[in-house]
């Protein structure tokens, strides 16, 4: 099968297309014809050599975190999915190609009013945000969260199922066209922090209190600020570095607010735990695809043989949700 292997690491030129042997599912596994996969930012981490694949050294080091497809042969043991199923799946490698396996219990069923090549913007960046809202940042109805870099995958995931879940959401992002983006998805108050001080704002919006739930992706260049945002008892969810990884604090602000920080990766956590995530995201947020009340954020797609062009894009901070690569060129 064709797919985008990882002979070398560096800019977007060593994404090479090449003939590997297809994947074989196990008896727990199906295998899925990809019809479309989409960008993470982990991906352009992974291609320059900062993000190898969890557990054991591949054959072929095949990126991608996530696709739609068709099922296409199914494990002795399977019982959710059959040949011919509309599916989604989070994956923690592999998803350029053109056939991936999947777990069972880490595939979903596409919701019946999203188009197959659709479905690939939606396992990374809801399972992510559904996780990191709920799982790790323990907001619900009436929090008040606070979402960085709003418009991208993650956070526009992110800002619908808080929204829809009944609480007050802050997000800040690059630029005036993100700023209209995000109060589309649902945000409440949208920060541009070309002009405006985050911090302020959240002062201003909460009257002084601060934001129960904020989810980082920046890291460095935020983190004294972030702290500072929180509301006593306050949560913030670490779940990017794009700005940076190491920081100086004032615990002082941890110490007197009794403030919580909470990292996470999807990735590499163990796979009985990501099973469960699904499975709870199946039950909690995934009707809400067919009532119409969440949707995946879709950029822009391209063909496979135009991974590389993808790949500069998505670095030059402009998307808005998900960039989507499609399998037939
Ligand atoms: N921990 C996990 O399990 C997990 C899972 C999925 C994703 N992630 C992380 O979540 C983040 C978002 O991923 P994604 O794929 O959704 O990203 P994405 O769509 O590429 O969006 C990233 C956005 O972040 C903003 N940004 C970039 N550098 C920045 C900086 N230095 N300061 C402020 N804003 C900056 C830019 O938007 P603006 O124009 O608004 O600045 C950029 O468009 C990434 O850090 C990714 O690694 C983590």
């Amino acid at each position: 099968m064709k797919a985008i292997v990882l002979e070398e690491f560096g800019g977007p030129e060593v994404l090479a297309t090449r003939d590997v042997p297809e994947p074989l599912p196990g008896a727990e596994d199906v295998r899925i014809r990809v019809v479309a996969t989409a960008l993470n930012r982990a991906d352009l981490l992974e291609r320059e050599g900062h993000y190898p694949p969890p557990g054991e050294k591949p054959a072929h080091q095949i990126p991608g975190l996530e696709v739609s497809g068709v099922v296409d042969q199914v494990g002795e043991r399977v019982t959710a999915f059959q040949p011919g199923d509309r599916v989604m799946a989070l994956l923690s490698e592999g998803g350029y190609a053109e056939y991936a396996v999947s777990p069972e219990r880490m595939a979903m069923p596409i919701p019946e009013c999203i188009a197959v090549e659709e479905a690939a913007a939606i396992p990374e960046a809801f399972l992510t945000a559904f996780d990191a809202l709920y799982q790790q940042g323990g907001a619900g109805p009436g929090s008040r969260v606070l979402v960085h870099a709003g418009a991208s995958g993650v956070g526009s995931a992110a800002i619908q199922l808080a929204h829809r879940r009944g609480m007050s959401v802050m997000a800040t992002v690059g630029s005036q066209l993100k700023v209209e983006a995000v109060r589309a998805f649902g945000a409440d108050v949208a920060v541009n922090y070309h002009h405006e001080q985050f911090l302020e704002r959240v002062g201003q919006w909460t009257q002084g209190q601060g934001v129960d739930v904020l989810l980082d992706f920046i890291g460095q260049s935020y983190l004294g600020d972030n702290l500072k945002a929180l509301a006593l008892d306050g949560t913030m969810v670490l779940i990017g570095t794009l700005s940076g990884v190491e920081s100086a604090i004032d615990l002082r602000w941890v110490l007197g607010k009794r403030l919580r920080i909470q990292g996470t990766t999807l990735r590499s956590r163990p796979i009985e735990k990501k099973m469960a995530l699904v499975q709870r995201f199946l039950k909690e947020a995934w009707p809400l695809f067919n009532d119409g009340a969440i949707a995946p954020v879709i950029d822009r797609a391209y063909a496979l043989a135009d991974i590389a062009e993808a790949h500069r894009y998505m670095a030059s901070n402009q998307n808005i949700g998900k960039i989507i690569i499609r399998m037939e060129t």
